[in-house]
């Protein structure tokens, strides 16, 4: 297939991977996703900007032949995750004088991951520039968007920014320009709430500083390009904002319906006093659907049952992945029921401290909640509104 030009001798090289599922085996992908790659075409030298998939690596080098690229001079690098880096070494035995431009950390990863050799390695400097002729290549260091190896790549003449993983999204296309939609919307925020989230003072320093460089074009690494860059500079500033948003996040698990009556009940009852709540089954339902909601809950009230002594395994693994994935939430919660006894709040307790939540008191039931049980929901919904309140949430 044709390349597509973005602007002004820069083109999209490519592809889309519409059968991925899943990624980082992880969060499941409800438009699978695309490895985006970038040929410039300067008057004197060519560039291609990040590369591509492993399982893709025929596929791609085959669309630069059909395309008729017959040199490279430059392979630049964003950074080293094999997603964009891994087909280097294909690339580099099909233009041998290229040689692959990047900052010293992702050299770093290069070298040691995919076994590049060191001669074929430029490093450059944060703010250095390289000429392609009528066009200029900067780079600006980016670490922590999302690894501490990453940089973006600035297309000075044309006004263009290569923005790497950052202000990406796990979305296909036939045209490379992004159509504001609700879809896109979906899944530009579920790509951030895995991937950006747990680094959300990073994401939201750059959000600014590429506001501030008033760019015409955003390239990101998954995707589609932005030619309306506010589209979604203005969605990061609104999940990295530092207030939450009056949501609670509810996961749970459940054997015999008494956690779940326990949710259900405390979700009505925040529902009434004006609290929106996300209830999500874990054991059923999509984990991005969680990360996403993650990005702005104010409140984390999880509920599990009892397995031998100890939490739900499967609310283990939801609770370290909301410590892992940092969210913003100030508060906490923990409900459920246990059948003989034990202890069903500890190991949760234990994986999220890193949150930091101001718990509030937790509530265990033996069996099927009863009249008194359902009093102390009403205590906990009441807590968690006058915690909602005192943020001016509610
Ligand atoms: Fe899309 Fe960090 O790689």
């Amino acid at each position: 297939m044709k390349f597509q030009e973005i602007k002004n001798n820069i083109y999209y090289c490519g592809l889309n991977d519409c059968d991925r599922r899943i990624f980082d085996e992880l969060i499941p992908l409800e438009h699978g996703t695309s490895y985006n790659s970038y040929l410039v075409k300067g008057s004197e030298k060519t560039a291609i900007i990040d590369t591509m998939y492993p399982p893709k690596t025929k596929e791609y080098l085959k669309r630069l032949v059909d395309n008729q690229v017959g040199k490279v001079d430059y392979i630049i690098a964003n950074h080293g995750e094999q997603d964009h880096s891994g087909s280097i070494p294909a690339l580099l035995e099909k233009y041998p004088n290229a040689i692959v431009i990047t900052n010293p950390k992702c050299a770093e990863n290069i070298k040691s991951m995919l076994h590049v050799p060191d001669e074929k390695i430029r490093v450059i400097a944060d703010g250095e520039e390289v000429s392609l002729g009528d066009k200029t290549l900067k780079f600006i260091f980016a670490p922590g968007v999302h690894w501490p190896d990453t940089m973006f790549t600035y297309i000075k003449e044309d006004n263009v920014l290569c923005t790497c993983d950052f202000l990406g999204a796990h979305y296909t296309f036939s045209d490379v320009f992004a159509v504001e939609s609700k879809e896109l919307e979906k899944s530009a925020k579920r790509y951030y709430a895995e991937i950006m989230m747990p680094f959300r003072m990073m994401c939201k320093k750059y959000t600014q500083m590429i506001k501030d460089m008033h760019v015409d074009v955003i390239l990101p690494s998954h995707g589609p390009v932005y030619t309306n860059p506010d589209y979604i500079l203005d969605l990061y500033a609104d999940w990295t904002a530092d207030a939450p948003k009056n949501l609670v996040t509810m996961p749970y698990v459940s054997m015999y319906n008494s956690t779940k009556e326990m949710i259900e009940y405390l979700s009505n009852k925040l529902e009434e006093n004006g609290i929106q709540t996300f209830k999500f089954d874990i054991v059923d339902d999509d984990l991005g659907d969680l990360a996403m909601s993650l990005v702005d809950a104010a409140t984390i009230v999880m509920g599990t049952s009892m397995v031998l002594a100890g939490p739900h395994p499967m609310a283990v693994n939801v609770a370290y992945l909301a410590a892992v994935l940092r969210p913003k939430a100030k508060f906490g919660a923990l409900i459920g029921s246990y059948g003989w006894g034990g202890n069903l709040f500890g190991k949760i307790g234990e994986l999220l401290a890193p949150l930091k939540l101001d718990l509030i008191e937790p509530l265990q039931v033996k069996g099927k909640p009863k009249e008194e049980d359902f009093k102390k929901l009403d205590e906990i919904a009441q807590a968690i509104y006058e915690k909602h309140k005192s943020l001016n949430l509610v």
